[in-house]
């Protein structure tokens, strides 16, 4: 079983450029409450190391790349994102951690819930008690 539940998304685009779109509940299997955006990492830093108790994203590369690391505490699995075309589920108690991003990458973040600080498990060895 992987851990990496790919979403294609259509290109709507023609002769004048790209588009995609994202649709609750269609597309993206969850109700989308929040939307945000990561832009211009610095070079060489990492991101995420956190899982969520309750909440659940779909992440797309807008522009560029990064490495999405997910981690349900037996498997580890590593997928590069590099396309708008592609997203990725990331169901909740699932540790991720973003590295490698290129300069110009544009990661969007579709979550199923407003930010809760109270939802985040921040530390791995009490993800790993936590899901046990
Ligand atoms: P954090 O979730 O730690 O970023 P990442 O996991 O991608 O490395 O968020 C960084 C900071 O931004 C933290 O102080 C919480 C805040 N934040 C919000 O206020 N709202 C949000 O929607 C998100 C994602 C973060």
């Amino acid at each position: 079983m992987s851990l990496v539940k790919r979403i294609s998304f259509k290109n709507l685009g023609d002769s004048r450029g790209d588009l995609v779109s994202f649709e609750e509940n269609k597309n993206v299997p969850f109700s989308i409450e929040r939307v945000y955006c990561i832009i211009n990492t610095a070079l060489g830093e990492s991101r995420g190391f956190h899982a969520h108790k309750e909440l659940k994203q779909v992440l797309i590369c807008l522009k560029g790349s990064c490495d999405l690391l997910l981690d349900n505490g037996k498997l580890r699995e590593s997928v590069k994102l590099d396309s708008f075309q592609s997203g990725v589920f990331i169901d909740s108690f699932l540790w991720r951690e973003m590295h490698n991003f290129s300069s110009d990458c544009v990661l969007l973040v579709l979550a199923s819930h407003k930010y809760d600080e109270s939802d985040y498990i921040r530390d791995y060895s009490e993800f790993l008690k936590v899901i046990k």
